[in-house]
């Protein structure tokens, strides 16, 4: 079965949340299971700095306002999976992020930079760019790639299917309904059954409309996408698929989270042999300048700084975190007036509450590894890794139960400790006092000695891994192809 999965983002050159982490393991637990997987990548310079051995496959013509576009075929560092690069240097080789500039503006040509994206996907999705290599299955992640599901709609002569997963429904590529005529497209496609949306043009829709089959990251997201609540004004659209929709959970990549192998934190450990998590929380308090207290229960944050995450929650109950004496450690850049409002908490209470602003992957492991908790109280979540990374560093997640999160984490209530299932701790409202009552139950249970370390290893011994997930792809790809005659 030959793959394609078409998207702006992968660990660990381009990353600015979960899509990068998933695009850049899913395909390698494709492959294990047997799939022959690629990738089509945007050439930003840390991607065309980064693929090996390189080598043209395609040189193209002006296309999408690019004034020369090549198409590259190499092998991706570290893991090997190959990569195509979509090398257009007019519009990929700035520095800034993939999706905004340095200011945090949107750069002004995204629909020619995913337009493009899209486009090269579904030409060679129909066999048009590599002759050497035709996929079966064309696979579009959020609405950078998904205009490649309109594209592939659109070509007479393809016989790949489309599967479009849904990362994050809020994120949606709306732009200018008068510039659809820069894609391309037949004048049929701008139509409200197609990708136009309340007067826009929307590159999420192209996804929900044209791929043959939805996913999303979580079951229960898949659920909830499907109303006015979450919904994000597509819930009509999503509806109208039926079941052309599910959810596959995400999965950890166990090559890059374990706390047995990690080798950034300050002593490895694993569910058999716990001694050396205590040494990694007397670190962080040390590195970060808390109270080096074992006897503290210390809650970590990792995470965009936006209001999907509900961390203004936090900041409400912060006064019951500190009258607890538990300590606060976040991670984070994002909203200035979070990023704000946690500096001053941090100097305030120096020694419980400690904040870095802006993201550094090795450190985000070593905080997750010496937290006793991790905070993810968001008001939607698609899937959420943080709490899946929790979960195997031995850090309960203290959860709002949405989304993935409600899929993942069992909440410590009576009859779960009973069981032995409990692994974190969840409430509904979102609302600082829901959140307060649970982080007071987590403190109250760290207290517990022996009932906290067998939280901590049933939350050490759930399986998330990407090969679950993969098998459940593999699955939905094989009912996309044609029964042989
Ligand atoms: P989301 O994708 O919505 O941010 P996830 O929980 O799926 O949430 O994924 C978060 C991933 O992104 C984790 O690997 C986390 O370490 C990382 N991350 C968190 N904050 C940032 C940030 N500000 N920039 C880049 N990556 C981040
Ligand atoms: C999105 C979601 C997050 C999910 C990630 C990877 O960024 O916000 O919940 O885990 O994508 O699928």
């Amino acid at each position: 079965m030959k793959v394609l999965h078409v998207a702006a983002e992968v660990f660990p050159l381009v990353k600015t949340g979960g899509l990068a982490d998933v695009v850049g393991a899913l395909p390698q637990a494709l492959a294990r299971a047997g799939a022959d997987v690629r990738l089509v990548l945007p050439g930003y310079p840390a991607i065309v700095d980064a693929v090996l051995h390189q080598k043209t496959i395609a040189e193209l013509g002006p296309l999408f306002g690019a004034g020369r576009v090549a198409l590259r075929l190499g092998t991706m560092p570290y893991s090997h999976v190959a990569a195509y690069v979509v090398d257009a240097p007019w519009l990929y080789r700035r520095s800034g992020g993939p999706y905004q500039a340095a200011d945090g503006s949107e750069w002004p040509d995204n629909l020619q930079r995913f337009g493009l994206l899209g486009w090269m996907a579904a030409h060679l999705a129909a066999g048009e760019m590599d002759p050497e290599w035709m996929p079966q299955i064309l696979h579009a992640h959020d609405w950078h790639a998904a205009m490649a599901c309109a594209y592939l709609a659109a070509h007479p002569g393809s016989s790949a299917s489309s599967v479009f997963t849904v990362h994050n429904l809020a994120f949606q590529g709306l732009f200018p309904q008068q510039d659809f005529g820069q894609l391309g497209l037949p004048l049929r496609f701008m139509q409200s059954h197609g990708v136009e949306f309340h007067g826009q043009l929307s590159f999420m829709k192209a996804g929900l409309k044209y791929a043959q089959r939805i996913t999303t990251v979580s079951p229960t997201y898949a659920h909830e996408i499907a109303t006015h609540e979450f919904g994000c004004g597509l819930d009509g659209v999503i509806r109208g698929r039926g079941g052309d929709v599910s959810g596959i959970l995400n999965g950890v990549d166990g090559a890059v989270w374990d706390p047995a192998t990690d080798s950034g934190l300050a002593a490895r450990y694993s569910a058999q042999d716990l001694a050396g998590k205590p040494r990694n929380k007397a670190a962080l308090q040390k590195e970060v300048g808390l109270a080096t207290r074992p006897d503290a229960p210390l809650f970590g944050v990792v995470s965009r700084l936006t209001a999907q995450k509900g961390l203004d929650l936090v900041l409400a109950a912060l006064p019951a975190l500190l009258r607890s004496g538990a300590q606060l450690v976040v991670q984070g850049t994002g909203d200035p007036v979070l990023e704000a409002a946690f500096t001053a908490a941090a100097f305030s209470h120096p020694t419980q509450v400690a904040v870095r602003i802006g993201y550094d992957e090795v450190f985000a492991h070593r905080l997750i590894a010496g937290s006793d908790l991790i905070m993810v109280p968001s008001r939607f979540e698609p899937c959420g890794l943080t709490q899946l990374y929790g979960l195997r560093y031995g850090t309960l997640p203290l959860v709002r139960r949405v989304g993935g999160l409600a899929d993942t984490v069992v909440d410590a209530d009576e009859v779960a400790v009973r069981d032995g299932r409990a692994t974190g701790f969840a409430f509904d409202a979102a609302t600082p006092a829901a959140l307060e009552a649970a982080l007071l139950r987590a403190v109250q249970a760290y207290g517990a000695a022996p009932a906290w370390r067998r939280l901590i290893t049933t939350a050490m011994a759930q399986d998330f891994s990407w090969d679950g997930a993969a098998g459940k792809y593999m699955s939905l790809y094989r009912g996309l192809q044609p029964a042989r005659q």
